[in-house]
């Protein structure tokens, strides 16, 4: 007969790389592996199963991953321990992974975590592989989510992406795009707003393309529902593709006062022949007017972007017009990126042509660039005040607390009292180039 082993015999540490969804993700698996009696631990060396959910969006994620492995590797010669790697690298690489890294225990995709409980116990001696798709919605009971925060919660409304933009891998780690029902999103949303967490952040690779599967609501729609959810005060939403970005969206954030003035849009490149090369289905001029429509509709509204230099073929010319676009439009933050290749995207069939050393100069003249401006715009702050959601108290400093305004960016101050999970008045009285810093008024 086939031996297993209780889950109540484990205690786990999960460690994770990337992005939101996969933070998100961790707390599912935390929450799947409590309710069947597994521990969780915060701390890697008083865990006997170690799980790691990966990212593969660069070769530096990827890097990171295998020095994990590294280590775990010599742990596991002196102690007894269950070893699993999850998501996107997993997903990748399957079958090549679970061979070459021997020690590996098992291998799990995105989609099958709901096989958890099962693959651990039935792991005796044996390794297993898990990474198959499913074409359907996977639902874990929002009770089950284990999560980190309890003020703001993340909120997953839609997995995988069909736009195969020539330098992602994410279609291939994370298969073609599947929307969550949007009785089940709204569920959820109250179930939180029950619990006391104020703020949600809606998640997908590609938000704007939601369509609830029965009705065919659609992301601007799913905004003003989410806008009528009592208790909950902050909403927002990540990531939006500009491709996607209709004017009713813009006009849902206005009409919906708890949808936060406050937009991630992803142009990677400011020039329309890079764009074109990247497949990403605009313009810069498409771009620029999205931007410009939303600061009619609000002046206010904090914008994001990531970038990404060195795209294959990148000429002088066309990062410069990257570099222009930031100038013109002025972000309150970005993340830059160097182009990396990765496998299996149609970008990888060209030559890498700029030389990592141009890559890394344009790398640091777009964030030089972009510190300048946020330091300028970041100073236009002080003196002014502004409504905070409190989220921690820093590790290293007791009494500074960390919290969040309405346009995303990092406020700290200091207090006597604990307001952690509160909305408190602040005004700046200095900032760095990252983050504002200020007094409570009371
Ligand atoms: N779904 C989101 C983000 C996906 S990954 C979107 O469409 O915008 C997050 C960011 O990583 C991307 O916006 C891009 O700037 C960066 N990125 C993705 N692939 C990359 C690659 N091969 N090299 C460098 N940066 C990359
Ligand atoms: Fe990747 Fe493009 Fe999809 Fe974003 S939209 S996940 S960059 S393929
Ligand atoms: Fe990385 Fe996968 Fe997210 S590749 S960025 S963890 S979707």
């Amino acid at each position: 007969m086939k031996k297993t082993r209780d889950l109540e015999n484990y205690k786990f540490y999960i460690h994770t790389f990337g992005c939101q969804m996969n933070e998100n993700d961790s707390e599912r698996i935390a929450g799947i592996l409590t309710k069947e009696g597994a521990k969780i631990s915060a701390l890697l060396e008083e865990s006997n199963l170690i799980i790691l959910n990966t990212c593969a969006v660069r070769e530096k994620s990827e890097e990171k991953l295998y020095s994990f492995l590294g280590r775990l590797a010599s742990l596991k010669k002196t102690k007894n321990i269950t070893i699993g790697v999850a998501g996107c690298v997993a997903q990748l690489y399957g079958s090549e992974l679970s061979e070459q890294k021997p020690f590996v225990d098992f291998v799990i995709g995105p989609d099958n975590y709901q096989k958890l409980p099962q693959i651990i116990s039935d792991n005796i001696g044996e390794k297993i592989l898990s990474t198959s798709w499913s074409p359907e919605w996977q639902e874990t009971p929002s009770e089950l989510i284990f999560r980190e925060s309890q003020v703001s919660a993340y909120v997953t409304i839609m997995e995988g992406c069909n736009n195969f933009c020539s330098y992602c891998i994410v279609p291939f780690t994370r298969g073609r795009e599947k929307c969550r029902p949007i009785q089940n999103i709204i569920h959820e949303v109250k179930d939180l707003a029950d619990t006391g967490y104020l703020e949600i952040q809606l998640l997908g690779q590609n938000v704007n393309s939601y369509r609830d599967p029965q009705t065919g609501k659609d992301f601007s729609a799913l905004l003003r529902e989410l806008n009528r959810v009592d208790g909950i005060e902050w909403i927002r939403f990540i990531t939006s593709h500009p491709k996607n970005f209709s004017p009713e969206i813009g006009f849902a954030i206005k009409e919906s006062e708890k949808v936060c003035r406050q937009l991630h849009l992803p142009v990677q490149s400011g020039s329309s022949s890079v764009l074109k090369r990247m497949n990403r289905g605009y313009t810069r001029e498409d771009y620029l007017e999205k931007i410009e429509l939303l600061r009619d509709l609000m002046p206010d509204i904090n914008l994001s972007t990531d970038i990404i230099v060195g795209f294959p073929g990148e000429t002088d010319e066309e990062y410069k017009e990257t570099f222009i676009l930031l100038e013109k439009v002025r972000f309150t933050n970005i993340f830059s990126f160097r182009y990396s290749v990765r496998p299996k995207t149609a970008a990888s069939k060209k030559q890498d042509t700029v030389p990592l050393e141009e890559k890394r100069r344009r790398l640091i003249e777009v964030q030089s660039l972009q510190k300048k401006i946020q330091l300028e715009h970041n100073q236009s702050l002080i003196g002014s005040i502004m409504k905070v959601l409190c989220l921690g108290e820093s590790k290293k400093a007791p009494r500074i607390f960390s919290g969040r305004n309405e346009g995303y960016q990092v406020v700290n101050f200091k207090s006597k009292k604990d307001f952690i999970g509160k909305f408190v008045d602040v005004c700046i009285t200095s900032c760095g180039p990252y983050s504002l810093i200020g007094e409570i008024v009371l």
